[in-house]
């Protein structure tokens, strides 16, 4: 009986899978021929890159427009900073999050600020800027950033400095990246310290739930069609069980966080959550508040330092530079944290953590959907309800916007008399631009160039084994596929 109704169930979820994928089919352009759908269609790209992205820059700088199709999956992707603007700030109320991304991160992020566009977004926003822009809130950010630097971090790396291999002596460098970033913004977030980076503890169960969670959402995007798992979330099958089974999890400890928040008290508290907790009641709303600040600044922070040391690595002479100019700033010896005045005159720092972030966006690429039919300032015309993409990673490898060097890592580029000069924010989207311009960025790199700081002025971090490109996984943020494997020297 039983396997007649698994029978019967299978067939159907068979049978509707292929209906669906039939209609997204049709609704897109199967019939299409063009080389780029092809190669797509065939994964015959592969032969050539090692990476989606990669392939996507060669054809994109390749583009007249830097602008291509792939009308098999009805998207316009743009390395055009015109086109960027024009979405991000011009048309800004044609180019939404859209439908299709809400409900694909739904269920792990349900109506944070990440998730959601109009009255909804702008009430979000507005508080969590104001709370972000406050003194306040970044020297408790700073806190939490030094202390996990110098009581964990450090310690961490000391211990494994100058071992051999088969002593231990290589570090996924990654994942203790990662770690540190789930703790400060766990602790920042919650007030809660999930104390990941103790190696010799397995993942804590939130963070585990957490890190699922976000991998499975992330995978219904590259489901053939949204029907397929619309279907399997409905019968409660597969990766989408296992889903429901992460995001229970999330809420549960999220939920019993909250409460104990409530019973304890908040007012004295500092963290985002009892911060929020001020001026709203509702707690599934606050849980999807924060839990979208979860998201938003654990994986990018870590993904941006971990190829921030693999460039380092093939780069001993940023590295000294980076010596060199913290030796004047802090006087030679230093290695302590340096404090917001001392990181604000680290200038080749900044330039080098914004150069290996061109190089390297955390988030590579980034898709609104139309509203309305529509033209892009280079002329590409977009269809209501299509997808438009922006390519951060492809965009940092422009020659049209970074000149003939522009694979190259040099942080020199980023220097006008003398100082660190930014350049307007549609050429490099990395923290995206616009109204929607992430709210964390000063905090971000503040953690970054204190953890960048500390461990050059410290250690020598080398990348063991043969020389390779990054192969990423793939994910809503860039991780190195086999991780980061590194060796640890301290200096005298
Ligand atoms: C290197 C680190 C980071 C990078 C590269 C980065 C990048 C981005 C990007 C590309 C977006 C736009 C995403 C989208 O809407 O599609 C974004 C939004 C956002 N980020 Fe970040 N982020 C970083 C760190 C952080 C941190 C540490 C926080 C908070 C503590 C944060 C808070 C936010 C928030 C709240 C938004 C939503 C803004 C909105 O929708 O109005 N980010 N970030």
């Amino acid at each position: 009986m039983s396997v007649t109704l698994g029978l019967l169930f299978f067939s159907f979820t068979a049978i509707f899978s292929l209906f669906s994928f039939l209609i997204f089919v049709l609704r897109l352009k199967p019939w299409c021929n063009c080389e780029v759908c092809r190669s797509f269609l065939t994964s015959s790209w592969t032969s050539e890159f090692g990476n989606l992205c990669d392939w996507y820059t060669h054809l994109l700088r390749k583009s007249p427009t830097g602008t291509i199709h792939v009308h098999v999956l009805g998207n316009t992707i743009t390395a055009n900073p015109e086109n960027v603007e024009y979405m991000l700030k011009t048309r800004f109320e044609n180019y939404p999050k859209g439908k299709p991304f809400s409900m694909i991160l739904g269920d792990l992020l349900g109506r944070g600020i990440f998730n959601v566009d109009g009255d909804s977004w702008r009430f979000q926003r507005k508080t969590a800027s104001l709370e972000l822009g406050s003194t306040s809130v970044r020297s408790y950010a700073f806190e939490i950033i030094k202390t996990e630097i110098k009581s964990r971090l450090i310690p961490l790396l000391a211990s494994v400095s100058g071992k051999k291999e088969q002593e231990g002596g290589v570090l996924d460098l990654q994942d203790v990246l990662r770690r540190f970033s789930f703790d400060n913004i766990c602790k920042f977030s919650f007030g809660l310290d999930p104390g990941g980076l103790r190696l010799s503890l397995p993942m804590s169960e939130f963070a585990a739930a957490f890190d699922l969670a976000s991998k499975l959402s992330a995978e219904r995007a590259t489901s053939a069609s949204p029907l397929i798992w619309k279907v399997k979330r409905l019968l409660g099958i597969g990766s989408e069980r296992k889903l429901r089974e992460s995001v229970k999890m999330v809420d549960n400890l999220a939920a019993e966080m909250i409460r104990s928040r409530r019973e304890k008290g908040f007012s004295d508290r500092q963290d985002l959550l009892s911060r929020f907790m001020a001026s709203v009641d509702d707690d599934r709303y606050l849980r999807d508040i924060v839990v979208s600040f979860l998201l938003a600044g654990r994986d990018t922070v870590s993904s941006a330092l971990t190829s921030f040391f693999y460039l380092i690595s093939q780069h001993p002479e940023v590295e000294q530079k980076i010596r060199e100019e913290s030796d004047r700033v802090m006087g030679s010896g230093s290695d302590e944290v340096p404090d917001f005045g001392e990181m604000g005159e680290m200038h080749y720092l900044h330039a080098a953590i914004h150069e290996s972030m061109r190089l390297y966006p955390p988030v590579q690429f980034d898709s609104k959907f139309c509203q309305e039919d529509d033209v892009l300032p280079d002329g590409a015309l977009v269809r209501k309800g299509t997808r438009v993409t922006f390519h951060p990673y492809a965009m940092g490898r422009m020659e049209q916007i970074w000149g003939p060097d522009c694979l190259e890592f040099k942080p020199e580029r980023w220097f006008k008399n003398g100082v660190f000069a930014p350049v307007c924010l549609f050429k490099y989207p990395v923290f995206q631009a616009g109204r929607r311009i992430c709210l964390g960025r000063e905090m971000a790199v503040m953690e970054m160039k204190s953890v960048a700081h500390t461990l050059i002025k410290r250690f020598n971090i080398r990348v063991f084994g043969p020389h390779q490109e990054p192969r990423f996984a793939a994910g809503l943020t860039a991780t190195v596929r086999g991780g980061l494997p590194v060796r640890i020297q301290e200096r005298s």
